[in-house]
């Protein structure tokens, strides 16, 4: 069926779009990827190029992907195929489409896994069974979980069928529905932990670990690192925002929403460390404990704190939802290209996939038990799937559709969807055609070594001027063009 001759299903409420996008950014990655890596990283300075990344890179791309999405009013592969159509373009860019797809599936298998922990917490808060007298203790129940392939397994089945439960039942129903509520119960549960790290915790030390911009403790890698994850948060490249696109309605502005998800995504993220670090720092933890952290820390902050019992089951029970409204849009990308491309009824195909990624998660799952000795260059399979995602397969379909959209797309389709000034729409076009490419090859270059001692600034502002040349050499030939006579 073509596009244009489905019928088309659009987001009920006024929210709708903004709602499952800011549900699909905001998950495990603000909660528990930001703050761990942000330890990992050492602090402020990659906080710093992190925010940088979502304003220069991530939030250009997700206009580009909203807008791609809702013009071709489909999955992410038809969607990419039907724009370059329209723009005269090759088929062959739908690869575009299906490496984003293939992308979402990927890291919804690694974040089952994850949001099985969060799961299993909330059920060990209930059970009584989240009590340790150190980090040490703490640690030890964090090992003892994962240690059990059985009981690992069962929770991240349990998040598998939901996620497949949820996207069954289609877009208004089963998505709009569910992340109505559950988004500001988020909010509320990271606003109290603030309170609790402001009265009890230290919130200095926290907040000067977030926030001092000490640029030599950058390195390359840490800039690899704090790019791959302002897609990640942002949910780009990977089919989510494409897929939840097709379903934005013609009159609603994609710059306003997409700042609003950018702004609220950020938030989360940056109250979550201003939630975790001053407890980590009160009870003398080190921030670079790795994956771990939020299972650690945040338990042994519940405890000491009045009706800690119920607070940890509400924040775990929060942390689970947030990371069902991201599960979900990984998965909806594939769902509905089932749906619409092969004919399958949604509850057909959501049952379809959810056994493939059974399957692949459970694999992911034995990394952590009895898979413990399979590596390959050093990596488990989780750790693979993770890498993959994030380093490569983004940044890289980042790049794609940054060209796709800044150069081979038909000016007056992109500026008819993103509707906004000419000085914006400049800007923008200038980000998606020179920053958003720099920054990522850039990146990669340096990731491989290639740019000698690191990455080096004067490279960065070389290849922008270079890029600005480019781009008035562009127009100065465009404007001669257009100031030729007609023969
Ligand atoms: N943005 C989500 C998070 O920060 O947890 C993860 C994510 C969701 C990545 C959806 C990719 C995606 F398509």
């Amino acid at each position: 069926m073509t596009a244009s001759a489905r019928p088309q299903t659009l987001w009920l409420g006024r929210w709708g779009f903004v709602l499952a996008a800011t549900g699909s950014s905001v998950g495990l990655g603000n909660i528990w990827k930001f703050p761990y890596m942000t330890g990992e990283y050492g602090g402020g300075a990659f906080v710093l190029v992190y925010l940088l990344c979502i304003a220069l890179i991530g939030v250009p791309i997700m206009m580009a992907e909203i807008a791609v999405g809702r013009r071709g009013r489909a999955n992410p592969v038809e969607a990419v195929r039907q724009v370059a159509r329209e723009s005269g373009r090759s088929r062959l860019w739908s690869g575009l489409g299906w490496m984003s797809m293939i992308c979402g599936f990927m890291i919804l298998s690694f974040y089952v896994v994850v949001a099985g922990w969060s799961i299993s917490y909330l059920w060990k808060s209930v059970s009584g069974g989240l009590h340790a007298d150190s980090v040490a203790g703490m640690a030890a129940i964090f090992k003892a979980n994962n240690a059990n392939p059985w009981n690992l397994g069962f929770w991240s089945t349990l998040v598998t069928i939901v996620t497949m439960l949820i996207v069954g039942k289609g877009v208004q129903a089963g998505i709009e529905r569910s992340v109505r509520w559950m988004m500001p119960g988020l909010v509320i549960m990271l606003a109290l932990m603030i309170v609790y790290a402001i009265v009890s915790a230290d919130f200095e030390a926290g907040f000067h670990f977030l926030f001092a911009f000490n640029l030599d403790n950058l390195t390359g890698e840490a800039v690899l690192a704090a790019m791959g994850h302002a897609f990640f948060t942002l949910s780009l490249a990977a089919g989510a925002i494409i897929a939840y696109g097709a379903y934005l309605p013609a009159n609603q502005s994609i710059v306003r929403t997409t700042l609003t998800v950018a702004i609220c995504d950020t938030l989360v993220a940056l109250m979550a460390g201003l939630a975790i670090f001053p407890v980590i720092f009160a009870n003398g933890m080190d921030p670079d404990s790795g994956p771990g952290l939020i299972f650690m820390s945040l338990p042994l902050a519940f405890q000491a704190m009045p009706f800690g019992g119920v607070m940890a089951a509400v924040f775990f029970l929060m942390l689970t939802v947030a990371a069902l409204t991201s599960s979900i849009s990984m998965i909806e990308a594939t769902v509905a290209w089932l749906n619409q491309s092969h004919g399958l009824s949604r509850r057909r195909a959501s049952w379809g996939v959810g056994i493939v990624l059974w399957l692949v998660s459970t694999l992911a799952m034995l990394s952590f038990n009895v898979g413990a000795d399979w590596t390959l260059a050093g990596k488990h399979f989780f750790d693979w799937l993770d890498f993959l995602t994030s380093r490569l397969m983004m940044p890289l379909g980042g790049l794609g559709m940054a060209i796709l959209t800044g150069f081979f797309l038909r000016r007056h389709i992109v500026r008819e969807e993103l509707a906004m000034p000419t000085w914006l729409f400049a800007l923008w076009q200038f980000a998606l055609r020179y920053v958003c490419p720099i920054a990522i090859v850039l990146v990669f270059l340096d990731a491989l070594g290639w740019l000698g001692s690191g990455l080096d600034w004067r490279w960065l502002a070389g290849m922008l001027v270079v890029g600005l040349l480019v781009e008035l050499g562009l127009r100065a030939r465009a404007s001669i063009r257009d100031r030729a006579p007609v023969r």
